[in-house]
């Protein structure tokens, strides 16, 4: 027998009524990545994207941008008449493959090993189609499976829950929408489906009954875990199978060291990555492409988006990262701010309310309280002092402030940028800074205070006249 040719469907074209939003739902995101993107991952393990057929329709541009950096390729379906319908869309693609495995790009927890274990088991059967099924605690929704007998491989029909006969409303194993077929005899059978059902599609489910009718053989191989193959039709199925998957995150990371308090409050995207010994308090979101180091602690509340964070580092209560790199042993918060382009040096301090954007902080430099830090440069060993700002933005463009090492800003000094401290220089408090402060300077820019002895006691006397 020649060896197995097999090229990959993700049926991804439907609309996704039951979701009952504009966004198409395999672009709906579990775990931080889109549903689609999931099997797609899932299949890429072990299939190179050339082979990897995604049928697309609804909002189909969306959809196909969503997945170009992976290569796969597109069939288009630009009437959604059913799954069945999908799959006869993709018969001139697959032309020259000897069998097609055929997914669900709204059944994401798809593992890869599944994937290899249903492709195994369609070969070894010599099937014409092979349905990988499973059996949930709660079947509702789903087709459902009917064996020639219980304990055969051989399935004789699946039948869609609307269709489904009083007594067998509770059949309990479901058809997961995953299947492998032989090409030939799929194409050459695949005209007999017919729309004659509750929405008037052409259902690939039926392929099974068509099939063994043809005489050939339909067999069902069924997965030890039901989550992996459960649907997300709904909101509240897709937020399910976040929780899930973000759990599996979780207990990923604990088994290499990490501390998570409370793990099912925490958001972890599967791409962060978290050093051993460092703590995770509950309610924290670590999101995207975050990469955590060895023997930090994250405290409660905080967000932590696409950042980098050294050892050591600590992120009080309710500080947002974004994009910011955070050198070793740094402290920041509570509730600092760090937005795109933040870098922080090591053993430096952001304390509360301060933000920073587009901005070097130095080894050792502090910013303890209240300001503002943006489009700037500052060196080493720097004090900045509380409610410092940088007048980045005079309206129409943004301009760079340099700060040298050592440089001492007192509080609530306004820095009117473009505009450069020199090394070890010294800003008194509230100054308003527009001009340069040379290497070792002192630079006062205020009013003097004046005193009017007795003043506010002759006003007092006065306001309590008739
Ligand atoms: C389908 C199966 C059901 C199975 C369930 C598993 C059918 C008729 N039923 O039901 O037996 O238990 O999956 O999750 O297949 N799609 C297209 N083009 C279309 C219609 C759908 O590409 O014209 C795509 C959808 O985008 C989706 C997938 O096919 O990714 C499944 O479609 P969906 O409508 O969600 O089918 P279910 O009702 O869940
Ligand atoms: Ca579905």
């Amino acid at each position: 027998m020649e060896a197995s040719r097999f090229a990959v469907a993700i049926l991804a074209a439907g609309r996704g009524t039951r979701l009952k939003s504009k966004r198409a739902k395999v672009l709906h995101s579990i775990g931080g990545k889109p549903l689609l993107r999931h099997v797609v991952d899932a299949v890429l393990v072990s299939t190179p994207p050339e082979r990897v057929f995604v049928v697309t329709g609804h909002q189909a541009e969306a959809v196909e941008a969503a997945l170009a950096p992976t290569g796969v390729r597109f069939v288009r379906q630009t009437e959604q008449r059913g799954t069945g319908h999908a799959v006869q869309m993709l018969r001139p693609a697959v032309e020259g493959f000897s069998d097609l495995l055929v997914l669900s790009g709204d059944v994401p927890l798809i593992r890869p090993e599944t994937i290899e274990a249903i492709r195994g088991f369609h070969v070894e059967q010599a099937a014409a189609m092979t349905i990988l099924t499973a059996r949930p605690e709660n079947p509702f929704g789903y087709g459902r499976i009917f064996r020639t007998a219980p304990d055969r491989p051989d399935v004789a029909a699946i039948v869609e829950q609307k269709a489904l006969r009083d007594e067998d409303l509770h059949a309990g194993e479901i058809n997961s929408g995953i299947y492998a077929f032989r090409t030939v005899p799929l194409f050459a059978n695949i005209g007999r489906l017919s729309p004659e059902n509750a929405h008037a599609e052409y259902y690939l489910t039926d392929m099974a009954a068509i099939l063994r009718a043809a005489g050939e053989r339909v067999v069902a191989l069924e997965t030890a875990d039901a989550t992996e193959v459960l649907g997300a039709n709904t909101i509240a199925e897709m937020m399910q199978l976040d929780a899930a998957l973000r759990l599996n995150t979780a207990q990923r990371l604990m088994a290499n060291g990490v501390t998570i308090f409370r793990p099912e409050t925490c958001v972890i995207d599967a791409a962060v990555r978290v050093g051993a010994d460092t703590v995770i308090e509950p309610f924290v979101q670590l999101l995207g492409d975050t990469e955590i180091g060895e023997d930090c602690r994250i405290r409660s509340y905080s967000v932590i988006q696409d950042s980098r964070l050294a050892a050591g580092v600590l992120v009080r209560n309710h500080c947002v990262l974004d994009h910011a790199a955070v050198g070793e042993g740094a402290m920041l918060g509570p509730f600092a701010h760090l937005r795109p382009q933040s870098e922080i040096g090591r053993g430096a301090h952001v304390g509360n309310f301060v933000e920073t954007k587009k901005t070097r902080l130095g080894d050792g430099s502090k910013a303890n309280h209240l300001a503002y830090l943006g489009d700037a440069a500052i060196g080493d060993g720097c004090n900045i002092g509380a409610g410092v700002i940088t007048c980045n933005y005079d309206g129409a463009a943004k301009h760079p402030t340099q700060i040298g090492d050592g440089v001492f800003v007192g509080s609530n000094a306004t820095l009117v940028a473009p505009v450069t401290l020199e090394k070890n220089s010294y800003v008194a408090a509230a100054s308003c800074i527009t001009d340069t402060v040379p290497e070792d300077a002192l630079a006062l820019g205020r009013a003097r205070q004046t005193v009017k002895p007795g003043w506010a006691g002759e006003r007092r006397k006065k306001l309590r006249k008739p």
